[in-house]
């Protein structure tokens, strides 16, 4: 049994303890940290936690407290790691790890350096469609994967720090880009080099700062792209969708707008409908179990697992690291409006990995373009000439 302790008692470390208790599981909230006294104590009433707090030191070093979650704003994230760090306790952090690659770099390797576990809380790397679409590209079902494409967008987020330039670290690309980045390296493989980032960003509605909409082009050294397109302007709900392209299949996954669930209401005893929902009458879309479309109970499970056996979990500080340096070239791309270099000054994956040939031989002397079926029932073969180039119809 392992004895946890949130940090904020905010939207998601409530998230986070609907999907720790509740569930018959072994694992304990002891702890809950928070800014100011009745949220810590609404929170430790409606989830039975025996110990709150306003002390975040406290919280992190008390006895109770085997492994800390960190569910605060994203400009407390270092503090609260290097805090762990000194309490010698575990920690699971929160999306996005840090608000800049230094920042990211810093906590990883304080981690590193004195042995404590560490894992990266990416949820949507972990839900059920997820984990079996990535097994799936890993078996080669859909051959080289060429395009990793992820979308999150939404009408924006529920708290005012993350309207906060300095407090959030950027706007929607930082937010909900980091998912996206994180998906598209799943398919196109981890250890593949990130080499440039294309960003376009803009702010084209809040009266912020920050940007509030982007598309972004992740170009991968084995010639693999990703793309991430962010909103915090969508309107209609909650919108995370997938879609990877190979060179065998496709797979195109719908994580929370269509989740197979559609119900009618004429507005009559509204109530919740589903996360950023908009509305509560006409056609709707609501989503089951929230917490399990989300990924967070198959994600507890694996970072407790590999807190247990001493092993690594599917998402680490190192990951975490790796997509704020990705997110940090969009940004500078976006004001350059140049391809911007990925600087990673520790890399552990593979390097110099080229794009690898998937030409398919027709005869000694053609490479085969297309084969087609037309209306008319005639069948026609494309191809391309080894040495002169000539394009023909057989
Ligand atoms: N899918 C996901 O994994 C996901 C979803 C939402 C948020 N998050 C991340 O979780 C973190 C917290 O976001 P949230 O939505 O729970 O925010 P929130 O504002 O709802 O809650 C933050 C909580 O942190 C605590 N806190 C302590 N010091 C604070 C301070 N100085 N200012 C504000 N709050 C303070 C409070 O208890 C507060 O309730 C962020 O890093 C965010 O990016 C992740």
């Amino acid at each position: 049994m392992l004895k946890l302790c949130i940090l904020g008692g905010g939207f998601i470390g409530r998230f986070y303890a609907e999907s720790l208790i509740g569930r018959r599981g072994k694992d304990v909230v002891q702890v809950v940290y928070a800014r100011r006294e009745e949220t810590a104590k609404r929170f430790a009433e409606d989830y039975a936690v025996p110990h709150f707090t306003t002390d975040m030191e406290e919280a992190i070093g008390h006895p109770e407290t085997d492994l800390v979650i960190i569910a605060l704003p994203n400009y407390l994230h270092e503090e609260a790691v290097m805090r762990c760090v000194a309490h010698k306790k575990g920690v699971l952090c929160t999306k996005p790890l840090g608000r800049t690659a230094e920042e990211a770099l810093r906590m990883t390797q304080a981690c590193e350096d004195s042995g404590i576990f560490a894992g990266y809380l990416e949820d949507l790397c972990y839900t059920p469609k997820f984990l079996k679409a990535v097994k799936s590209v890993e078996s080669g079902a859909i051959g080289r994967v060429l395009w990793a494409k992820s979308r999150e967008t939404h009408p924006g987020p529920h708290s005012d720090w993350f309207w906060d330039l300095e407090k959030a670290g950027g706007g929607a690309i930082l937010d909900l880009g980091c998912h996206c980045v994180e998906i598209s390296r799943n398919f196109i493989g981890k250890e593949v080099l990130p080499v440039e980032v294309m960003c376009w960003a803009d702010t084209q509605v809040k009266p912020i700062e920050a940007e509030d909409h982007a598309i972004g082009l992740v170009k991968y050294e084995n010639g693999a792209i990703g793309q991430f397109e962010v909103s915090w302007t969508f309107r209609g709900g909650m919108d995370l969708r997938d879609e990877v392209m190979g060179t065998e299949g496709t797979v195109w996954i719908n994580s929370f707008l269509r989740t197979g669930f559609e119900m009618f209401s004429s507005g009559q005893g509204a109530d919740y409908v589903a996360e950023k929902a908009e509305t509560s009458s006409g056609w709707l879309f609501p989503v089951g179990d929230e917490a399990h479309e989300l990924g967070y109970p198959t994600m507890f499970v694996d970072m407790f697992e590999a807190y247990e056996k001493g092993t690594q979990p599917r998402e680490t500080f190192y990951d975490g690291y790796v997509v704020n340096a990705i997110l940090d070239a969009a940004y500078k791309s976006a004001k350059t409006k140049l391809w911007e270099p990925v600087q990673l000054p520790v890399w552990r994956g593979k390097r110099g990995l080229t794009k690898p040939s998937v030409y398919t031989e027709f005869d000694a002397d053609h490479w085969l373009i297309k084969k087609e079926i037309l209306p008319n029932g005639d069948h026609k073969t494309i191809l391309k000439h080894k040495t002169t180039g000539e394009v023909s119809t057989r």
